[in-house]
């Protein structure tokens, strides 16, 4: 590891990597030294895109963009294992990929429950289940877990993603317990509002009012949240873990 390059040599596994929070992720995780990884689900077209360009820009590392459903334990482990077969080492799982279905719950469909718990939670396990045991056996390595804000505190009208989110703050911690004597961290980052895609679905006036609650106006961009998941991945962050770090500007302080 050197100043500059905290991820050098390290092999990264990043879920939902082709937009949003994830790219940011990703594009960081190589530009601090590591071969990288990426799930993408619906547009293989814009994972290409951002491999080719990041492969251009760091041509000394490796930068893979593979189809991924993490809501599908078959199509998750196949993921899992193409991921292992790519990399020269594996040292660092970012569970990234998420989805909202925003909607009170008298009004709740079971597919909007499902759907949410599926691609939310149950991806801790489809995801970090087949990818566990290479780094328990090297004994070292992080998981990075992205929860919200919504499972610190529970959001109005998000009832299934506060309750997936904070589903995977247990999980967290709970993995990091089981884990710790093998050197690999488990920690969750949440974070509040961000500018990606899915904020950019919430209506103007419900976002205006929102960003008027942070202190600072302004919600966060994808790359405040890849620094705090690069910093958690590396060895700066080796004497945390179990931890569930709020990024949101204060939103709820
Ligand atoms: N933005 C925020 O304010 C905010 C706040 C708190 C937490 N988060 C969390 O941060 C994470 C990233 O969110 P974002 O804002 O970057 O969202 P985004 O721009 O909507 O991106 C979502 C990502 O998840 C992937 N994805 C969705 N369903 C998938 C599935 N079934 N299998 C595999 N990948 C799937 C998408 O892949 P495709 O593009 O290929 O479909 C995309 O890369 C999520 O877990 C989200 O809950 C975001």
């Amino acid at each position: 590891m050197t100043a500059d390059l905290p991820l050098a040599g390290r092999g990264c596994v990043v879920t939902g990597g082709s937009r949003g929070i994830g790219a940011a992720v990703v594009r960081l995780a190589l530009a601090q030294g590591a071969d990288v990884v990426f799930g993408y689900h619906s547009d293989e077209k814009q994972a290409r895109a951002l491999a080719d360009e990041l492969c251009a820009a760091h041509p000394e590392r490796r930068c893979t963009p593979l189809y991924a459903d993490v809501a599908d334990t078959g199509a998750a482990a196949r993921f899992a294992a193409a991921a292992l077969d790519r990399l020269d080492r594996f040292d660092i799982l970012v569970n990234n990929a998420g989805i909202t279905r925003d909607t009170l719950f008298a009004r709740m469909a079971p597919e909007q429950w499902h759907q949410v718990i599926g691609t939310n939670l149950d991806s801790m396990y489809t995801i970090t289940r087949p990818l566990l045991m290479p780094l328990v056996k090297q004994r070292s390595g992080a998981i990075v877990n992205i929860a919200s804000s919504a499972g610190l505190h529970g959001t109005p009208g998000q009832t299934a993603y506060s309750a997936a989110k904070a589903g995977i703050i247990g999980f967290t911690k709970a993995l990091a317990k089981e884990i710790g004597s093998r050197g690999v961290t488990v920690n969750a980052v949440a974070p509040g509002l961000i500018e990606t895609d899915m904020t950019a679905a919430i209506p103007g006036d419900r976002a205006e009012f929102l960003r008027s609650l942070i202190p600072g106006q302004a919600f966060g961009s994808p790359q405040d949240v890849a620094h705090l998941v690069c910093f958690l991945a590396s060895d700066r962050a080796r004497y945390i873990t179990g931890q569930a770090v709020e990024i949101s500007g204060g939103l709820v302080v």
